[in-house]
């Protein structure tokens, strides 16, 4: 196990393999990029640098990466003007992935909002932020526990508000984020959902079970927080494999992930292009079973955590 030692370890063929979502001719690299880091601090307002933000973009872009995650809350309006600005006109494989569900009080605050009005609000707002006529796939996001973890809050107003918008060519296909298998079923019942963005991680697997099953269907499951998120990982077990394969510990949690399942797409987060070409290098890095052995003692329980 070692990282390719050139300078191209990634190329347009190598970002971990294509996937394509259920039912769609759509297809995207494994290895995509989370845009959510390129807001101000506390995903709001302006980065200190916004060229800086923009080479971010152009840099994933032109490594390969086509799968791009987003929402217009985040910034609120500001990221998705910042793809714009770095991206428009689109390449034409490139997918764009927005979600729903919420909206930014002047506080900053994220404030659950799933109501009609919200969504057909929130849509626009990306349509027109990214300056689209149609949205690539767009997200339900529901809040669940505290907006982290998921609950079983039922879903069938607000997909059918998105189904609504789907029959008017606004939006192409429907996703799912931070739910249950129980609110996937029922969702399944009104609509089809290419994929499931919930909070997954090496040291946090509450989801094993759900991402077995949606291999089984061909969904695609899309962990948000790949790298912890705000409190980023942090590994006794992660810094020893890191250490012995030549890789950053964040490249191994990038490669544990794209090892999981092959229905995994990954959308790390990064403000920095120094940053963006060391995930996008993870999907170079093979590790093997005892590797993958030790990496699988990280995680803990949910019941067995301290919240
Ligand atoms: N559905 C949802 O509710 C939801 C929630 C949260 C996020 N998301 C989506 O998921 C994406 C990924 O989540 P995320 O960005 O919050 O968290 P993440 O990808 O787990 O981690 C991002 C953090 O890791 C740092 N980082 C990234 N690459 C690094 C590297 N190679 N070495 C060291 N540090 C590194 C970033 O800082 P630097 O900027 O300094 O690199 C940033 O602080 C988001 O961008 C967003 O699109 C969705």
């Amino acid at each position: 196990m070692s990282m390719p030692k050139t300078n191209t370890a990634y190329d347009k063929a190598s970002l971990g393999g294509s996937f394509t979502f259920p039912g769609t001719s759509v297809t995207v690299n494994r290895m995509g990029y989370g845009a959510m880091q390129l807001a101000g601090p506390g995903v709001w307002g302006p980065p200190r640098d916004p060229d800086a933000a923009v080479a971010v973009l152009r840099d994933a872009v032109s490594a390969g990466v086509n799968h791009i995650d987003t929402s217009d809350f985040y910034g609120p309006h500001v990221t998705n003007q910042i793809i714009r600005r770095a991206l428009h006109p689109y390449p034409e494989e490139l997918v764009i992935v927005t979600k729903v569900g919420a909206r930014r009080r002047q506080d900053k605050s994220w404030i659950h909002d799933v109501s009609r009005q919200n969504l057909i609000d929130s849509v626009q707002d990306n349509l027109r932020n990214l300056e689209l006529d149609a949205l690539d796939v767009v997200n339900l996001r529901a809040w669940g526990n505290n907006g982290q973890a998921p609950g079983e809050e039922l879903l069938a107003e607000p997909l059918t508000v998105l189904v609504e918008l789907k029959r008017k060519g606004l939006i192409r296909h429907i996703g799912l984020s931070n739910v249950t298998p129980k609110q996937l079923a029922e969702a399944q019942t009104i609509t089809e959902i290419v994929c499931v963005q919930n909070l997954y991680n090496v040291a946090y697997r509450d989801d094993d079970a759900f991402i077995d099953n949606l291999t089984e269907e061909g969904i695609a499951y899309v962990p948000f927080f790949p790298l912890g998120g705000f409190n980023p990982l942090q590994s006794a077990a992660l810094d020893a494999v890191a250490a012995s394969s030549g890789a950053t510990p964040m490249q191994v949690a990038l490669a544990w992930l794209l090892q999981r399942s092959p229905n995994m797409l990954l959308i790390p987060g990064t403000s920095s292009v120094q940053h963006l070409r060391e995930n996008l290098q993870a999907a170079a890095l093979t590790l093997p079973a005892d590797t993958l052995a030790k990496l699988n003692t990280i995680a803990t329980k949910s019941e067995q955590r301290v919240h």
